[in-house]
């Protein structure tokens, strides 16, 4: 496995990947690796010849007040968890790398509509970092496919329409959700939970499950449904962020006729903010 510290290396080694005809998949991560992220690796390496993996904590999507300098580094743990699921080759810049004349002095790219609303409304700038730093590496790496968890949903479709606007020649992947056996969608933030944190934390996708069954069943008062989860969540000790049903194409607030929906939930446990989402394809169960 090699390793790319900086992008003329990055470059070099690609130069050699694609001289030799290989089909490049791409990983872009925070580092920290957990399952979920190796799941995003090993479908990588299903469809193409040679899987790139980013590790970078990006500045440009954390606010002012946010986990930046806490946000946890284990690059070694990261690199032999890697190598043991055959990545041909990570990089892992610098900010300077990235940003070499400041994170501020940087182009930004923004991508209209899908950002204003869900985990943008409360963390303002995060998603124009988002798009900024994945627009970059894409350009960097150039890669066949691109894949990303389904966790992270609204990231994930900000990503799709980015490539589409932008004609950036890149497949880009969604892989479902990788949760520990208690249903706790897996995060690199979830290292920050006390014990009783912990074990508080899958109420959120609990809550998340009770509401996609009512919908199921033919439910579709989303408003008092979710009214009904935010309180559960309260009464478990989470300081809820939002609980709302919103079409998956463009993230509208859901309507009883919507055919594609998700169940988007954030919500703190002390300073820990967790969020996650269940897609319902609504066509098959129609409401009574
Ligand atoms: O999902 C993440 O870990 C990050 O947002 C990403 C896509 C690597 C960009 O920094």
């Amino acid at each position: 496995m090699k390793i790319a510290s900086d992008p003329a290396s990055l470059a070099e080694n690609l130069k050699t990947l694609r001289r030799a005809g290989k089909r490049i998949g791409f990983v872009p991560t925070m580092g920290n690796l957990h399952d979920g992220h190796l799941s995003l690796v090993d479908y990588a390496n299903t469809c193409c010849d040679a899987v790139v993996v980013s590790i970078f904590v990006n500045p440009k999507q954390f606010g002012p007040s946010e986990d930046l300098d806490g946000y946890p580094r284990t690059l070694d743990a990261d690199l032999a968890q890697l190598a043991s699921r055959d990545a041909a080759m990570v990089f892992t810049p610098t900010v300077d790398g990235i940003y070499p004349e400041g994170v501020n002095a940087h182009t930004t790219v923004s991508v209209p509509g899908l950002t204003d609303v869900l985990c943008g409304a409360s963390r303002p700038g995060h998603f124009d970092g988002v798009s900024t730093v994945v627009c970059k590496l894409l350009n960097m790496v150039a890669p066949d496919v691109a894949v990303f968890g389904q966790k992270d949903l609204q990231q994930l479709l900000l990503i799709q329409k980015m490539v589409k606007d932008l004609a950036i020649a890149t497949q880009i992947v969604g892989m479902p959700t990788a949760r520990a056996d208690d249903g706790l969608a897996l995060s690199s933030r979830n290292g920050y939970l006390s014990v009783s944190e912990r074990a508080t934390a899958p109420i959120l996708y609990k809550t998340l499950q009770a509401i996609s069954a009512k919908i199921l069943a033919g439910d579709r008062h989303f408003k008092a449904l979710c009214a009904s989860g935010r309180k559960t969540l309260e009464q478990a000790g989470f300081a809820v962020d939002y609980l709302e049903v919103r079409r998956c194409n463009d993230l509208a607030t859901a309507t009883a006729s919507d055919e594609h929906v998700a169940v988007f939930g954030a919500a703190k446990l002390g300073n820990t903010r967790l969020i996650d989402n269940i897609q319902l394809d609504l066509l098959e169960s129609p409401a009574p």
